[in-house]
């Protein structure tokens, strides 16, 4: 594969993963994992900065944006993170900042707390609003639902910030681990689907449409930033120090330590021993801690020092986060089932000798497919090796030669359904049932159609649905709109959570229906293209090559979805939903890039030409940051221009007509601190 075709794949498969993780609130790579693909793609682009693509991953951090709540533009915007994973990493990052400075500095390191990040802003003393990260740009408000966080002060009573017209302060809303485990617990027992950890628990808390349900919650916050200021007081002035002077004002705030301090004097560096130490210090006392971490902070304490680092378009160079590695255990297999999804797809799943790997016992892990069982070598009585982050599912990964053991025995594929007795038939590495009446088929894409993010019909279990298959009283998803017999299964609670799943937006309903290859990012982009499930239908089957103009949508996601719509069965159940009341249409977005809540734009009232090549991003990105951050773009120098932004070959025309008029030239790190320390 040449350099231009994999960072085209790269591009495509980390923004798929993007989406899923700030969107749908699902990973489905480890942070590793996922690291390790952006910095190949990173280095690429360095290689071949031609063939970096417009929608390239690596120009701007996730986001989180829902329609539900109000956008607020950050008045600085709110950057992410760099990895490391190693401690040569960590010094690599502290000799970058040995040299910006001259001489050794002084770092602070805090927890990595594992939740949301929030801006909090505070006029005169008083909470006046929250916000949500969302794409680092804007994000969404939510001052009500935060207000709703018992530790969130209201006011803080303290001089300097009380004559503050705004004062902010950024840190990251939470789920403690015991209020994870009740929340879940409760959720099982009303048949309602779990979360995945306590981070997507507070994201689903937090993004609630109703404030009381944040007050049940219980989510926590710990606050660990105050950006910088033109005017600071002496007690703002490191980063420890402010965090305990905070924390005496009743701000819940950060624990923030020092690594080569001692009595305001640095004593020694921020050498290899003193970061394992502090890196030992910490895995030890994690699982001790009753909120979730992922990492350590480190960070320049003197936050003078911070202005001189800089920044990227993507994260700020005088911190960086070093990451915990997923944690990995050896097991023995004690079986593995296989299980049919609601597209007949049957999964092997391996049980094993139960391991605790990262808070939890876990007893299972998804086989994948018969390819996967073959090449990590999994057998019964054979060992494997599993693993576990912070965020995702369990995770076969590596399988130990099953000839290391004495006695193991083969898994063998099953041949026929292990539900229906269909016979499977084989796609690409998957086995297929194709029973037309598969019972497990028809449980799952129940299970699937009432879920959270699908129609979220709440009350109905795994359980129930099973006893509707058993007494033979469901046939497909339309029966829990229209059958009788079903409704006098339904509480009060299902029958109004019914009603509200009328209106479900369209691209949640077409993932409900679980038609193959169509996840919830792939409904959500197919209908922001037609609007329309039933214009879908019309393209999907008679000019399906227009699909596959979408970036994100694939040739199997087309067959699949060509197949779906031309089943005359399928387009029966659609027109069923349809009288039932589900939606069937919405709006196509009109893209904005500057409609925000108002917060003031760094750019505003400034004309900025922009003249040569350039090697951060495209001369279009810079075209639209200008705009997103409320400037405008000249297309010749005139008297009326504020600043030439230049890249290198600048024509020398230009160059002159600015020199004489006296207009400013700027390169690109001047114009990326610009909108970065506005
Ligand atoms: S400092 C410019 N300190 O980690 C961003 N971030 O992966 C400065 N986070 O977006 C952030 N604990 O949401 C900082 N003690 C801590 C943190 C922390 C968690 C989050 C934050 C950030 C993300 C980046």
């Amino acid at each position: 594969m040449n350099a231009k075709q994999r960072i085209e794949e790269l591009t495509k498969q980390l923004n798929h993963y993007n989406y899923r993780y700030y969107v749908d609130h699902v990973s489905e790579v480890s942070d590793q994992e996922f690291d390790r693909l952006m910095r190949e793609l990173q280095e690429l682009e360095a290689k071949n900065p031609e063939l970096a693509m417009p929608n390239s991953p690596t120009q701007r951090v996730g986001s989180d944006l829902q329609q539900e709540f109000k956008h607020v533009r950050h008045n600085i915007p709110m950057l992410s993170l760099s990895n490391a994973y190693s401690v040569d990493e960590l010094l690599t990052w502290y000799d970058s900042v040995k040299a910006v400075y001259g001489k050794d500095v002084a770092i602070a390191y805090e927890p990595k707390y594992d939740g949301l990040s929030i801006s909090l802003i505070y006029r005169f003393g008083k909470l006046a609003q929250a916000v949500t990260r969302g794409d680092g740009v804007q994000g969404d408000d939510v001052t009500e639902n935060v207000k709703m966080i018992e530790r969130v002060p209201l006011y803080i009573d303290q001089p300097d910030i009380k004559a503050q017209s705004r004062f902010e302060i950024r840190g990251e809303v939470l789920m403690p681990f015991k209020t994870f485990a009740k929340l879940n617990a409760e959720r099982e027992a009303n048949g309602e689907e779990p979360f995945a950890n306590p981070r997507n628990a507070a994201a689903g808390t937090l993004k609630s449409t109703r404030s009381s349900v944040v007050r049940e919650r219980g989510l926590d916050v710990y606050l660990y930033e105050v950006p910088l200021r033109f005017t600071s007081k002496e007690w703002e002035q490191d980063q420890c120090d402010l965090m305990n002077n905070l924390w005496r004002f009743g701000v819940p705030t950060a624990q923030s330590f020092h690594v080569g301090y001692y009595n305001n004097a640095i004593v020694d560096c921020f050498d290899k021993e003193r970061i394992e130490y502090v890196i030992n210090d910490f895995v030890l006392r994690r699982p001790l801690m009753d909120y979730p971490i992922d990492g350590i902070v480190f960070k320049v304490a003197d936050r003078h020092i911070r202005s001189q680092c800089g920044a990227t378009y993507k994260a700020p160079k005088w911190a960086i986060a070093y990451k915990f590695n997923a944690e990995r255990m050896i097991t023995t297999v004690r079986d593995v089932t296989f299980q049919v999804g609601r597209t007949g797809q049957v999964t092997p799943v391996v049980h094993f000798d139960p391991v605790p790997l990262a808070g939890t016992l876990v007893r299972k892990a998804t086989g994948n497919n018969a390819d996967f069982l073959h090449e990590m070598h999994i057998a019964i009585g054979g060992r494997i090796e599993v693993e576990k982050g912070g965020e995702i599912i369990p995770k076969i990964v590596v399988g130990v030669d099953p000839c290391a053991t004495k006695d193991f025995k083969e898994v063998t594929y099953p041949k026929y359904c292990p539900e229906c007795g269909a016979p499977l038939v084989k796609d690409g590495s998957n086995y297929y049932c194709i029973g037309e009446s598969c019972p497990a088929q028809l449980q799952a894409r129940l299970e699937h159609f009432v879920s959270r993010e699908a129609m979220n019909i709440q009350g109905i279990g795994p359980k129930m649905i099973e006893e509707w298959i058993n007494d033979g009283i469901v046939k497909d998803v339309a029966d829990i709109y229209e059958s009788e017999k079903l409704e006098t299964f339904f509480s009060t609670r299902i029958i109004l959570s019914r009603t509200e799943s009328k209106s479900v937006p369209a691209h949640r309903v077409l993932f409900a229906l679980g038609i193959r290859y169509v996840g919830a990012s792939t409904a959500k982009l197919l209908l922001k293209r037609y609007g329309s499930i039933n214009m879908l239908a019309v393209i999907a089957t008679a000019c399906p090559d227009q699909l596959l103009q979408i970036d994100g949508v694939g040739v199997d996601t087309t067959i699949s979805l060509g197949r779906w719509f031309s089943d005359k069965e399928n387009l029966e159940l659609l027109k069923r939903l349809q009288t039932a009341g589900l939606q069937m249409d919405e709006e196509i977005p009109v893209p904005t890039a500057s409609s925000n809540g108002g917060e003031s734009q760094p750019l505003a009232g400034l004309t900025i030409v922009i003249s040569g090549v350039f090697e951060e991003h495209s001369r279009d990105e810079y075209r639209a940051m200008i705009e997103q951050y409320g400037g405008k773009n000249g297309s010749s120098v005139s008297k009326n221009t504020d600043y030439v932004l230049a890249g290198s070959n600048m024509g020398p025309a230009k160059r002159e007509k600015a020199e004489q008029l006296g207009i400013e030239i700027i390169d690109e790190a001047q114009f990326l601190r610009l909108i970065q320390n506005s």
